[in-house]
Formats: C-alpha cells, sequence, structure tokens
C-alpha cells in the first residue's frame, strides 16, 4: 500500500503530469462545445478590425509546427519540456484550426489558403535552435504565450458576435496555461542552474514575439492594455527572483 501511495505521489510530482493534468481540466471540443449553428455573420463584420486580428492570428497559430519543432529538437533530453510542446503543437492546432474555421463561416476575404500557410513556414523552415540558446527561446516562448492571453482576452470583449467571445474567451484561457507550463520549464532550469537568472531577464528586456516570424509585426499588447505589460514584467520577476527593474539599473 505505501508502495502504490509513493507512486502516485512521483507522478503527480512530474511536472509534465502536472501540465497534462491541467490540460485534461482545461481542455474543450472544436467541435461540440462551440455554437457554430448560432455564429453571427453581421455581427462578425460589423468589426473588421477584429476579422483582421483574427486572422493574423490564424496564421500564427499555424506556424506552430516549425516553431515547436525546432525547440523540441534542442530539449529531446528535457522529458517535461518535449511533453509541454506536444500540447502546445496539439492546443495551437486546435486554435489555428477553429479560428480558420470561424472565418470561413463568417466567408471572410482574403480566404486564408494551404499555399499561404506553407509559404510563411518557408523561410524559417531550415533555421535551428542550438543547445546553447535554448533558455533565451524557452523565454521568448514563454513571454508570447503570455501577451497571447491578453491578445484573445482583448479581442474577445471586442467581439460582438457571443460565438466569438465565447471562442476567444477559451483560447485565451488556454494561453494562460500555456505560459505556465513554459514558466515552470524555465523555473526548473533556473533550480539547477542559477546562472541562467542574468540570460532569462536579458531576454525579457531583448523580448520580440515569435509570431514576427510568420507575419512580421505582432502588436505586443493592444493600445492601452498596460496590466499585459506589468504582468509580463511580474511573470519574469518571479522566476528570477530580481526586479527588471533593478536589472537595467545594473547594466545589462
Ligand atoms: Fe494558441
Ligand atoms: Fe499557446
Amino acid at each position: 500500500m505505501q508502495g502504490t501511495i509513493e507512486l502516485v505521489a512521483a507522478r503527480k510530482a512530474r511536472l509534465y503530469a502536472r501540465c497534462a493534468s491541467a490540460a485534461e481540466r482545461g481542455g474543450w471540443s472544436v467541435e461540440r462545445d462551440i455554437a457554430w449553428s448560432e455564429v453571427d455573420r453581421d455581427r462578425a463584420h460589423a468589426k473588421p478590425e477584429v476579422l483582421a486580428a483574427l486572422r493574423d492570428a490564424a496564421l500564427i497559430e499555424s506556424y506552430h509546427p516549425v516553431n515547436l519543432a525546432r525547440l523540441m529538437r534542442a530539449t529531446w533530453d528535457d522529458v517535461d519540456a518535449s511533453v509541454v510542446f506536444s500540447l502546445e503543437l496539439y492546443e495551437g492546432f486546435k486554435h489555428f484550426h477553429a479560428l480558420r474555421w470561424y472565418l470561413e463561416a463568417v466567408a471572410y476575404e482574403p480566404a486564408i489558403t494551404d499555399e499561404e500557410l506553407v509559404d510563411i513556414r518557408r523561410s524559417q523552415a531550415e533555421v535551428e535552435v542550438t543547445r546553447d540558446e535554448v533558455i533565451e527561446r524557452l523565454v521568448e516562448f514563454m513571454l508570447s504565450e503570455h501577451l497571447a492571453h491578453y491578445f484573445f482576452r482583448r479581442l474577445g470583449e471586442q467581439a460582438e458576435d457571443p460565438v466569438l467571445a465565447d471562442l476567444l474567451g477559451r483560447i485565451a484561457s488556454d494561453e494562460v496555461r500555456h505560459a505556465q507550463s513554459a514558466s515552470d520549464i524555465i523555473a526548473k532550469r533556473i533550480a539547477a542552474d542559477a546562472s541562467l537568472v542574468p540570460r532569462v531577464l536579458d531576454a525579457a528586456l531583448d523580448f520580440h514575439h515569435f509570431g514576427e516570424q510568420a507575419i512580421g509585426t505582432v502588436p505586443v499588447a493592444q493600445p492601452g492594455d498596460p496590466i499585459a505589460i506589468q504582468t509580463f514584467a511580474r511573470r519574469i520577476e518571479r522566476l528570477c527572483g530580481v526586479r527588471l527593474v533593478d536589472h537595467i539599473k545594473q547594466g545589462f
């Protein structure tokens, strides 16, 4: 009996098991949980800027197989990281699938084509992440997910079609979980090697959203969304135990 309890405790302590169980709890179905038959085309087109942003977001989500494949290759010896990226690949696919579905449901033009998706991947397809830049790429990934949460949340607040608002709320919740999983992976690395702390801080100050590789520019936050930026800094400070402003003062 003792052995069974210990086994259960060991399983619960595994980082990847915690991430997988959070993913199970937050899971939703593109097919069953979205009220596709109630999509309101007129209300959707009342906000063309929201639809344009949705299209960009779908393109960025479709780019994960390039971005995450190289991160997975560079972290093959980290079992937890492999699981986090696998879950991200699946849920990122779901986001892409649902966003494209919505745009097609409201007949948004220009429609996304598979050729366009492949073109976006082409320029980055051969780029690799080397093992000595893994920590910087992990920070980039975590902060991109963090900002994606605020991006989808704000977009959902602007959406006039309740079906879209619901879909964006679900995606936004997934992105918080993704940012937290990435944060856990980074925390594990910092616990094993405290000399990574200044590199994590530098990477945050030098942040570029990975989606820039896909579509050129990505709004870091919606105008007037200081909370996204404040929590961005807080996420890094919690991980590093150092304030970003103090790191800047030390002349990073
Ligand atoms: Fe996503
Ligand atoms: Fe994500």
